[in-house]
């Protein structure tokens, strides 16, 4: 049978990333990361839309000459229609949509979020459906029961912060470079947990982050004024004791939404889930608890393509495809 290859564009944020799937299989996987918005300490995002822009055919370049095939081979175009920056989709979904146009194939929507739950069917170890999936992005916190590749529901959710900004917030806090995220992890590999913060409490299965940035805020400003040397001195060990919470509050959750569904397979997605403190602490409560874990490649926990691809390939399984008068969606639908 003629294998299906389609070409996915990923545009949400501050990532332009493009990748091919041949039928269920990865061929090809790009990502250009804006180096540019370190310099403010956070995403400009006029300065994303335009460096997707500059990326965004390069890009298309490299892929194609990694997946060895030409533009006439494919069979569908995907993309990220939302949520994200509006400026950053407009550049994705343009692009798609007119390449689309003038390959004469179909385009393919595709839900950020969703997407990011599908990282975990590019490779093996795959979870069988229902599963449980925490995602955790820069943007978003959400406990999803995910029933099949297009059935999901969202069992709890962030009131406030994406544990994503609590780990780029505090880092912001103690002058670290933005993303801090991935920064807090290496420090914290090299600290210990010994700085305690209050939990929030919150009913159900949804999180808060703010009393968590708040109580941070003072706890670094009375301790700066006994010393002013105080941060620089105990990064580590700051870091290791905010991560240490962060991660905290997130499993205590999931372990909650275990014992309220009786699930016992639980995934991780999303950037936040590349954190080795909350890989290393799902392996510990897995062995506690008896839970199977599924945890996607670093490459697939941020944001990328592949798990837009991936995602494409059910839909066009499904013949789910899109009209070319859709337009992207800072705020998507569920
Ligand atoms: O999924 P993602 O790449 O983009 C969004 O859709 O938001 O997530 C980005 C978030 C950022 O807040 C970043 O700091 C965080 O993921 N992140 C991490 C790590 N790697 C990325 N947070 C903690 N530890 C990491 N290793
Ligand atoms: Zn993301």
């Amino acid at each position: 049978m003629k294998s299906i290859y389609i070409l996915a564009i990923e545009s949400s944020c501050d990532d332009t990333a493009a990748a091919i799937i041949q039928d269920d299989k990865i061929i090809a996987n790009g990502v250009s990361t804006q180096k540019i918005h370190q310099n403010y300490g956070g995403v400009v995002p006029e300065w994303a839309s335009r460096k997707h822009q500059e990326n965004i055919i390069p890009l298309l370049d490299h892929v194609m000459k990694l997946a060895d095939i030409e533009l006439s081979d494919l069979d569908a175009i995907a993309f990220t229609r939302g949520p994200g920056l509006l400026g950053s989709l407009i550049v994705g979904v343009s692009f798609a949509k007119s390449l689309a146009l003038s390959l004469d194939i179909p385009i393919i929507e595709i839900h950020h979020m969703k997407a990011h739950v599908m990282a975990h069917f590019i490779e093996d170890p795959k979870p069988t459906f229902p599963f449980l999936c925490l995602t955790v992005s820069g943007g978003h916190t959400q406990i999803i029961k995910v029933k099949s590749h297009n059935d999901m529901k969202i069992l709890g959710t962030t009131l406030d912060d994406a544990a994503g900004e609590a780990f780029d917030k505090a880092g912001k806090m103690m002058g670290l470079p933005y993303p801090a995220g991935p920064e807090i992890d290496r420090l914290a590999a090299k600290g210990n947990p010994v700085f305690d913060f209050p939990e929030p409490r919150i009913d159900g299965l949804d999180f808060s982050f703010s009393g968590l940035k708040t109580a941070f805020r003072y706890f670094l400003r009375d301790q700066t004024k006994l010393d002013p040397n105080f941060i620089e001195n105990n990064k580590e060990d700051i870091c290791a004791s905010i991560q240490h919470k962060i991660v905290d509050i997130l499993l205590n959750k999931v372990e909650k939404a275990v014992k309220q569904t009786g699930l016992k397979q639980v995934a991780i997605a999303g950037g936040v889930s590349a954190n080795s403190g909350l890989r290393n602490a799902l392996q510990e409560r897995a062995l506690t608890n008896h839970w199977t874990v599924f945890v996607p490649k670093f490459e697939y926990c941020t944001d990328n393509a592949a798990m837009i691809a991936i995602s494409a390939y059910f839909k066009y399984l499904d013949n789910d495809f899109s009209d070319h008068s859709i337009g992207p969606e800072a705020r998507l639908a569920w």
